[in-house]
């Protein structure tokens, strides 16, 4: 596809040109994966951050929430009942923490849940920038995929949503690293930004397949109260459905491009929609993250408005998306890693 071609894609706006396009990406997934769903229990396991993002709610400088970190013993609990409920993989979700201190509390974390899991849990790491050697650790620990969003890839956008500090060279340079490290790397972006263009989306598009990522995590932007960027914003229904929609459209695009990689359909798109999550999947996604965080931790890691399921314990949560899944006909690979295809496509290419 051009470029050309994949910017009309993302800027149709009539329904049944949408539907059509929503139909072709779900045809590709299932050529090449079928009608199944993969679950990741997501844990958030702190939200103590030492960045500044203009967007995010759990910024360093929103002094408007209690600051927690989970404990070890209830990390692995969460993730074990995961576990127990044939999950097949777990996500370890931070704010991003630099310290020797926080690497060894990952770090034992992963080792402690592999062990007591017989290696058999996939894990999926999501804790920021961090040093290669630190990377390392986890990735010997047992920690065999990492997400770290790109946010936007065109560097000027990149620049207009973080503070100086941010170095957007430094977050390319760790994805390669992680994939040095033989981890199976996931990136993505927000979409719908202020500012963002189709030619930045479709910048996106070319950075994913650049990068040739296993994973792909995006979502919609949702303003948050407490931020720079979200500040006074009103969420109005017509812009819930816009911002959805171009989530969407977004995925089906990626799912078109990139054909065997793993996509999330992410929370962000069940805030602005009850069914969004399931739309997602029909557009082309893969994967849904339920939340297993005991919920007394929930109000403190929102990242945006919104953020759906504050009070559904995991129990609750875990019925409730099977009975949906079901319902729009796909099936979830249940006590599976889920690992991205295009992963084992790519070694297999480099081995030739
Ligand atoms: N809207 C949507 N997504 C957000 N994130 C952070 N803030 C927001 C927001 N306001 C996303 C970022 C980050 C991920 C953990 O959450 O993409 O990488
Ligand atoms: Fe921290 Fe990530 Fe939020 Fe940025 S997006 S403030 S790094 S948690």
């Amino acid at each position: 596809m051009t470029d050309a071609e994949l910017k009309h894609l993302l800027e149709l706006t009539d329904p049944e040109e949408l539907a059509a396009l929503y139909r072709s990406a779900y045809e590709v997934k299932l050529r090449h994966i079928g009608p199944k769903v993969s679950l990741r229990g997501l844990v958030e396991i702190s939200n103590i951050c030492r960045k500044n993002c203009y967007y995010c709610g759990i910024r360093a400088g929103n002094s408007n929430l209690k600051r927690y970190r989970v404990s070890r013993e209830e990390i692995v609990n969460s993730a074990l009942w995961a576990y127990d409920h044939h999950y097949g993989s777990v996500v370890l979700q931070s704010g991003e923490v630099s310290s020797d201190e926080f690497t060894e509390f990952v770090e034992s974390t992963v080792r402690e849940i592999m062990e007591k899991s017989d290696g058999r849990l996939g894990l999926t790491l999501c804790c920021g920038e961090q040093e290669s050697r630190v990377y390392e650790r986890w990735r010997k620990a047992g920690a065999h995929r990492y997400l770290l969003r790109i946010e936007a890839s065109d560097p000027e956008l990149y620049r207009r949503l973080h503070p100086a500090d941010h170095d957007f060279e430094a977050r390319k340079e760790c994805l390669r690293r992680l994939r040095a490290l033989d981890y199976q790397v996931g990136s993505g972006v927000m979409i719908g930004l202020p500012g963002q263009t189709t030619e930045n989306l479709v910048h996106d598009l070319r950075f994913f397949q650049e990068f040739d990522l296993d994973m792909i995590g995006m979502g919609p932007y949702i303003p948050h109260e407490d931020t720079p960027l979200g500040r006074g914003v009103c969420l109005t229904p017509e812009y819930k459905r816009s911002q959805l929609e171009k989530g969407l459209k977004m995925i089906a695009c990626t799912r078109l491009l990139l054909k065997d990689v793993n996509i999330a359909s992410t929370t962000a798109l069940q805030a602005l929609a009850d069914d969004g999550r399931e739309r997602g999947l029909l557009a082309g996604g893969n994967v849904i993250m339920p939340n297993v965080t005991d919920t007394s931790y929930r109000r403190s890691y929102q990242l945006y408005a919104g953020k759906p399921s504050l009070d559904e314990n995991s129990r609750q949560s875990c019925d409730n998306l099977t009975r949906r899944i079901l319902a729009i006909g796909e099936t979830i690979l249940w006590d599976q890693h889920g690992d991205s295809r295009h992963y084992f496509n790519r070694k297999q290419e480099t081995e030739q």
